[in-house]
């Protein structure tokens, strides 16, 4: 597939395993750098060099806790630093806590959005001046919970000023989830390569 995104820089959040990975494989595939963070040096590492040899692209790990607006800023500078710019931004990390409403605390809802709605908004927010700085940039959000930052991060770029593009899409992959096996997330992947060009 030649979807156009060859040359292009991405950054994958929760790109060391699950969909984060196979997004970034999908993106590699299509001949974009891709820069992938997650809190695991260990398992970062790995991923990034098991995509490199896998898909030839340059795959850069960047370790960082979302729920830290300084890690985020480092993350999202080391990413552009390594790359010279930043063209696509996949909103991907974590996972909000599964079980019966009963069953959870104030506690884990506050951690979720911690990483789930704030992690989110941090990363459009460092993200933002690099893509304007360029004159454009996409944006992929996964799952519900951030759709208020999509929001404000499409008004945001498209308030600047004519000569800056940007783009924000919303997926919410439930049914991608309860099916969730190899051929699943591939096709997972594909589909986000497919709208990251469009
Ligand atoms: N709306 C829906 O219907 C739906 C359905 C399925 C999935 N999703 C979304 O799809 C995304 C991926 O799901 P998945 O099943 O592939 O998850 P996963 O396999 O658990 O992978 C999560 C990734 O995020 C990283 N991560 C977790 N906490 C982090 C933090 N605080 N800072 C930085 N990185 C962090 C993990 O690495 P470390 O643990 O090393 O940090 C890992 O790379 C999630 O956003 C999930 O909510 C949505």
């Amino acid at each position: 597939m030649d979807l156009g995104l060859k040359g292009q820089v991405a950054l994958v959040t929760g790109g060391s395993k699950g969909i984060g990975k196979a997004v970034a494989r999908g993106l590699a595939q299509e001949g974009v750098r891709v820069a992938i963070c997650a809190r695991s040096k260990a398992s970062l590492e790995e991923a990034a060099q098991e995509l490199a040899k896998a898909t030839g692209s340059e795959v850069f790990g960047v370790a960082g806790d979302l729920t830290r607006p300084d890690d985020v800023q480092r993350i999202v500078d080391a990413a552009a630093s390594r790359f010279g710019r930043i063209d696509v931004l996949v909103n991907n990390a974590g996972a909000a806590p599964g079980g019966e409403i009963l069953d959870l605390t104030e506690e884990d809802w506050q951690k979720a959005l911690q990483l789930k709605f704030m992690g989110y908004v941090r990363c459009i927010k460092a993200v933002i001046p690099h893509m304007l700085r360029q004159g454009g940039g996409r944006q992929r959000r996964r799952g519900p919970e951030a759709r208020r930052a999509q929001h404000s991060a499409r008004t945001d770029l498209h308030a600047r000023g004519s000569r800056e593009r940007g783009r924000v899409r919303g997926l919410a992959p439930r049914e991608l989830h309860e099916r969730c096996d190899h051929h699943a997330r591939r096709r997972a992947a594909e589909g986000i390569a497919r709208l990251t060009a469009a």
